[in-house]
């Protein structure tokens, strides 16, 4: 876990406006020096692109202030997982937070947020943690929880801002949030994308130009779906599937059309908002992608869920 350890040390590096505090100690004089209460967070790994600087720009509109945290959780990657080569970006990082207009960078080193080590006392995901990406990240979802709620505590913040590309990561940050009565509004944000589709995430700079190429069946596949959404689940399953199928060089995890909020698959009769997610390995790279669709008669595609659907 020492290689998650390189810490972005200067506070010189930020300007006026941007505070950037690595320890406890800095952030509550961070906190402390704002001058309201409205608070919102967003919460990265680092690496930030333009999905990213999205999530911020709308926690901007609508928080007096905004923390970015930029922190490489070791609890939520697998022991075969690739948080040693993850890449980092602090300075480029640095000038999309400030051109955000961020308040305060939170960007400490494990030890700082796991002061007696690994906590034996985490946040369980429950069951909704072990289906789709849990199947495949066993633990991964528990230890996202677990950094997200101490998170939330030690920014105080009262909005947190999530993208829809990591569907089952934001339902269960909302059933959290509800069922362990965390006083914060969780806030959507839908995916943001390449031109040619290709869904933003930090993991793409692992991709290769033949890989790259080969990805794009992510997004066409969820645009195929997203185009049958008027027939019902199988047309919606069968036309994902076929651009899949034309795709050899990608390994696929799973594609599913499930509820929005149980992750079931849909049946047959189905008619309202459901997830047409995928994840498949391309190259050395495991990709996610999905999409939020309407299904029946003059559905179709949506940015993301509609509040009734959204539990919290
Ligand atoms: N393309 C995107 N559009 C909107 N939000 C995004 C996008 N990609 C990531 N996010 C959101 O940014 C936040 C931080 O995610 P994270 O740091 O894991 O970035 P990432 O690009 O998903 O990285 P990785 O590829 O390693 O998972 C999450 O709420 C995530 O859903
Ligand atoms: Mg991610």
């Amino acid at each position: 876990m020492t290689e998650a350890t390189e810490a972005p040390q200067s506070t010189e590096s930020a300007s006026a406006a941007t505070v950037v505090a690595s320890t406890r100690d800095e952030l509550r004089a961070a906190r402390a020096a704002l001058t309201g209460t409205d608070v919102a967070v967003v919460m990265t790994m680092g690496a930030l692109h333009e999905g990213h600087a999205d999530l911020l720009r709308r926690a901007r509109e609508s928080a007096e202030h905004v923390i970015l945290t930029i922190f490489l959780n070791p609890l939520q990657f697998g022991p075969k997982e690739d948080l040693s080569r993850y890449p980092r970006t602090f300075d480029d990082d640095m000038e999309i937070a400030r051109a955000q207009g961020v308040d305060i960078v939170f960007a400490p080193t494990p030890d700082v947020v796991y002061p007696d080590g690994d906590p034996g006392v985490r946040v369980s995901a429950g069951p909704l943690g072990d289906m789709l990406e849990g199947k495949s990240r066993p633990g991964h979802f528990d230890g996202v929880l677990t950094v997200v709620g101490k998170l939330l505590h030690l920014t105080g913040a009262r909005k947190a801002f999530y993208g829809q590309k990591d569907a089952q990561q934001l339902l269960l940050i909302r059933r959290m949030v509800r069922d362990l009565d965390f006083p914060v509004e969780v806030v959507s944000v839908p995916t943001v994308r390449e031109h040619d589709g290709l869904a933003l995430s930090s993991r793409n700079t692992y991709l290769t130009e033949s890989d790259r190429e080969v990805a794009l069946c992510l997004s066409r596949a969820l645009a195929a779906g997203a185009e049958q959404a008027a027939y019902g689940p199988s047309a919606i399953r069968r036309a994902a599937r076929a651009v899949l199928v034309e795709e050899p060089l990608a390994l696929v995890d799973y594609l599913v059309l499930v509820h929005p909020s149980t992750l079931q698959d849909v049946p047959e009769w189905y008619r309202g908002e459901a997830l047409l997610a995928v994840a498949a390995r391309v190259g050395t790279t495991r990709l996610i992608d999905n999409t939020p669709i309407l299904v029946g008669p003059g559905g179709g595609r949506l940015d993301v869920f509609s509040q009734a659907d959204q539990e919290s």
